[in-house]
């Protein structure tokens, strides 16, 4: 049945997250050696992981054939993640989802590398609608009307999309802070995984970085039932209800929100994003 949501710090969290995510932000103690990613969900957070899992072992697709991502890369926020990162051998590679003022603090000042993946917010909402009214472990929307609402108040999983990505840009310019965009992925994979391994510091051979591409298209991530999410347990996620690798596409937006909820969205959008400078966003 679906249940509400646990609130910390006035930020909305599905029930799996830690309740004791204040205490995780002044112990747990980021390694210099460590590769974090970021994102808001339904950003394309396990696009970038499987890119960067890839890049790790120079092409080689047995890992990300073998282990499901979520325990490639535990999210730092659920306490069985925390429990995995605490054993994995350095150089640890781990996720998150939390806003910047619940990440833990030693990040800051650690060299770890932090990859940060935004898109477009209105086919987030789409995206989001889709996968959230699938899980058991959050409140579920009733319609993408519904949602859409929830969206523009902040009140979803991990809190304001405006705050989250305005949060996370304060690191931009930090040499250990790379900002990739979903677009971008889409517009040109193989410069965006260029771009990545360049930050992870891997240089990848002609032939790795073949196999690193034809490891994460669309279609390869969906086939592979270790990042599809097909394995997740039904007590987590509604399989009928939903595929995580639903469409994959930019732009989506553009079937589904009416013109009344683009006018409302682009509203909201001008008001919270204004202090941005221009050309940062590609969707913009
Ligand atoms: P859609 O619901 O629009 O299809 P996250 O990993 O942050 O939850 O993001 C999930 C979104 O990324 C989903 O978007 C999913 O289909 C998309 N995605 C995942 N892997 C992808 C890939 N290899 N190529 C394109 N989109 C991908």
């Amino acid at each position: 049945m679906a249940r509400d949501y646990v609130w910390i710090e006035g930020v909305p969290f599905p029930t799996t997250t830690s309740r004791d995510l204040r205490s995780l932000r002044d112990e747990f103690v980021a390694r210099d050696e460590d590769v974090i990613v970021v994102s808001y969900p339904k950003s394309g957070t396990n696009w970038i992981l499987e890119i960067v899992h890839l890049i790790h072992t120079r092409g080689d697709p047995s890992w990300v054939q073998s282990v499901v991502s979520w325990k490639r890369s535990p999210w730092i926020e659920s306490p069985a993640g925390l429990e995995l990162i605490r054993k994995q051998k350095d150089p640890r590679v781990y996720t998150s989802h939390l806003p910047i003022q619940l990440f833990p603090k030693s990040l800051f000042t650690s060299k770890a590398k932090c990859v940060y993946i935004m898109r477009n917010p209105r086919d987030i909402v789409v995206s989001g609608y889709h996968f959230w009214k699938a899980i058991k472990v959050t409140k579920n929307p009733d319609s993408l009307e519904e949602y859409f609402e929830w969206f523009l108040q902040g009140n979803v999983p991990f809190g304001s999309w405006f705050d989250h990505v305005g949060g996370w840009l304060q690191l931009r310019g930090k040499e250990n802070f790379l900002l990739i965009s979903y677009e971008e992925l889409h517009q040109d994979l193989r410069a965006s995984v260029e771009k990545v391994s360049q930050f992870l510091g891997t240089e990848l051979s002609p032939g790795e970085l073949d196999s690193v591409l034809k490891n994460v298209t669309f279609q390869a991530m969906k086939d592979n039932k270790m990042s599809n999410f097909s394995l997740v347990p039904d007590t987590i996620m509604d399989h009928s209800k939903a595929h995580f690798m639903r469409k994959g596409i930019v732009g989506d937006w553009k079937n589904q929100l009416t013109v009344a909820q683009t006018e409302a969205f682009d509203k909201v959008y001008r008001e919270k994003m204004a202090g941005h400078p221009p050309g940062l966003f590609p969707w913009e």
